[in-house]
């Protein structure tokens, strides 16, 4: 008996669909409506002083994800989404120096190519490092496309793409060995790979809760490693970052002293209270327990991919992928879709095919009768 299965029952959509779509939109927990209502009901019934209660969720919200990815208090504030998350870094950075270059690979999340292209008008060098597969951006051209001008590497910890694991270790060493800021989109690990932010020894870090948190939309984060924090200034700025924003002092920004500094405006708190149930249930079972049964999972999808001699677009080593498959065949868009009108929830990606990801909520009949369901609907095409 799998004990991760006594959770489904906090998980109303798993009664009518098969969930196997947690790498984009997890499943919602049952109480999360509760917890919006109790948003509602503080807004309706305490007025203006529901900001007593709404404005330290911000702080709770940070030490939830905080304590599943190793990032200690009073390093994480809680901002919308990674694309606003990065903008806000982006926005410390001065190119008028030598140091000046930006290092990437082509297999990051599109938002993180996008911001950092258009920092080139700033005056940002910007460095894409290809890939030879579309799954894997080797470690070693990554690293030896950071010298000693590099400013800053965004990197992916497991590539949406593919869900190949990179070795953040290596890029960092050799980041920080030459001086450059690493800056970790943890999106894709966050709540399914075990991981510290700490022990990673990234700079900055930032993810959402959309995906294996289980919180829906607008609750994103992110992690500043606790001594830089103060050598930052974000240029996009807003009275929440100021170290009296209630002291409305005018006319330019007094930064705070700690992790607000990266705040900006008013928060979205609906957002943070829909994102509580989902990581409290992931703090709850731990994330070293969810990657047994993903691996498990995963291993068993991979097994039937080679026996039906579908693409796999996803590394097979345990330690090299995260906790989604990737697969495809001619005509993988047009049965993802059928798929997904069936409620065998999943997606499709151009070049990465179907991707399914199990989560610790998902049974292994589940993923028997999900898989059949692909070989039936590819049969038929
Ligand atoms: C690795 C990764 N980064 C970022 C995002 C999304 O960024 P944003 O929060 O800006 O929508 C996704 C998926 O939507 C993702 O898979």
């Amino acid at each position: 008996m799998d004990p991760l299965l006594r959770y489904r029952d906090q998980f109303p959509a798993l009664e009518n669909s098969v969930y196997l779509i947690s790498h984009s939109l997890g499943a919602m927990p049952r109480r999360t409506e509760q917890e919006l209502q109790a948003f509602a009901d503080l807004w309706v019934q305490e007025g203006i002083n529901a900001w007593h209660t709404w404005l330290p969720e911000v702080e709770r919200a940070a030490e939830r994800v905080g304590k599943i990815i190793g990032a200690p208090a009073g390093t994480m504030i809680m901002l919308t989404n990674v694309s606003e998350a990065q903008a806000r870094i982006a926005s410390c950075l001065d190119y008028s120096g030598a140091r000046k270059k930006v290092v990437y690979s082509e297999l990051n999340f599109p938002s993180v190519s996008y911001l950092w292209q258009s920092e080139a008008r700033r005056g940002a060098e910007v460095v894409v490092v290809p890939s030879d597969d579309g799954i894997l951006v080797s470690t070693e051209r990554l690293c030896a496309a950071i010298d000693e001008r590099t400013l800053i590497v965004p990197i992916s910890h497991v590539l949406f793409r593919s869900s190949a694991i990179k070795d953040v270790l290596a890029i960092t060493r050799r980041a920080h060995e030459v001086g450059a800021l690493v800056l970790l989109d943890c999106y894709q690990s966050a709540g399914v790979v075990p991981f510290d932010v700490t022990k990673l020894d990234v700079d900055f870090a930032y993810g959402g809760s959309v995906k294996w948190l289980c919180g829906g939309p607008g609750a994103g984060y992110l992690y500043v490693r606790k001594d830089r924090i103060p050598e930052f200034s974000p240029r996009v700025t807003g009275w929440f970052g100021h170290e009296k924003p209630f002291a409305f002092a005018m006319p330019e920004q007094r930064y705070a002293e700690g992790i607000w500094r990266f705040m900006a405006g008013t928060p979205a708190i609906a957002a943070l209270y829909q994102a509580r149930a989902g990581a409290e249930i992931i703090a709850e079972i731990g994330v070293d327990k969810i990657r047994q049964k993903s691996l498990r999972q995963t291993s068993r999808i991979l097994q039937i991919c080679d026996a039906a001699n579908y693409r796999v677009k996803t590394p097979r080593e345990d330690n090299r992928r995260g906790g989604t498959v990737c697969f495809d065949f001619d005509g993988a868009a047009q049965v993802a879709e059928t798929l997904c009108q069936k409620k065998f929830f999943c997606d499709h990606r151009p070049g990465s095919g179907i991707r399914v990801s199990p989560h610790f909520y998902s049974t292994d009949e589940e993923v028997e009768r999900f898989m059949q369901e692909v070989a039936r609907l590819k049969g038929a095409l």
